[in-house]
């Protein structure tokens, strides 16, 4: 089924795959705030359907790079790019930054795996057993390939993802960064079990050890997923 949504005055036209991740919430949150200068080279890491790529396209991009590891995911990103009618869209089949071998990248836009678990068990999803395995090698290669001093880089970091071990990531590998939006996430146990059973407790673990962060309203818990606007601190 293709599905049709507006950004920031851009109309995108996405049809999903069942082997491929399912913009949600977060994908149609960063469509709406990334800001994409025109002519921009930007690159789309861990691209699914193409939705942030495509949508950087359609609102001024020169050119995109979509990186996946998964055959389907770049088979559906190119499908979605001929329905939007965008011919500047590139794939590359890959894992982080490692397709890129410019070094004059404007833009990096990305939604990685970060659940916490074992990220051999799903990659769409999982990112490790504190979920920064991929968030922590974007952050080293996008300090590669960002162009000096007008490259900028949007994440989306859930707070179940070890947030002080990946902002540590950004100070070291010399970035600044300021959030442009926080969505509040329920985190359900039925929900996250029926992802992998046992997850629930699993990551209730890692908050006993002060390693993400939780809050707890009237019994329930939430976390925060940021969107950070990254750029060269020096
Ligand atoms: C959470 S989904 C986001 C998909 C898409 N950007 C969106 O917002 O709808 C994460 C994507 O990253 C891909 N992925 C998994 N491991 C990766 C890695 N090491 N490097 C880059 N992408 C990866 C998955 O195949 C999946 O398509």
């Amino acid at each position: 089924m293709i599905s049709h949504s507006i950004h920031q005055g851009v109309k995108i036209l996405i049809e999903t795959h069942d082997k491929v991740y399912k913009p949600g919430l977060l994908t149609e949150t960063i469509c709406n705030k990334m800001v994409v200068n025109n002519g921009d080279i930007a690159v789309d890491v861990g691209c699914g359907t193409g939705y942030i790529g495509i949508t950087a396209s359609l609102l001024g991009a020169g050119k995109v790079i979509a990186i996946d590891p998964c055959k389907e995911a770049l088979d559906c990103t190119l499908r979605n790019a001929s329905l939007n009618n965008i011919s500047n869209l590139f794939v590359c089949q890959g894992v982080e930054l490692e397709p890129v071998k410019e070094k004059t990248v404007d833009l990096i836009i990305t939604l990685p795996p970060q659940m916490p678990f074992s990220f051999d068990f799903n990659p769409e999803r999982y990112g490790g057993c504190d979920g920064t395995d991929v968030i922590i090698k974007i952050i080293r290669e996008a300090s590669a390939v960002l162009k000096k001093k007008t490259g900028r880089f949007y994440l989306v970091h859930s707070a179940l993802a070890n947030p002080e071990k990946v902002r540590e990531a950004l100070n070291e590998n010399g970035f600044s960064w300021q959030t442009v939006e926080t969505v509040e996430k329920a985190l359900i146990v039925s929900d996250i079990n029926f992802l992998t059973e046992g997850l629930f407790d699993y990551i209730i673990g890692l908050y006993d050890k002060g390693l993400i962060e939780l809050r707890k309203k009237h019994g329930r818990y939430f976390y925060p997923v940021w969107f950070y606007l990254i750029k060269r601190s020096k």
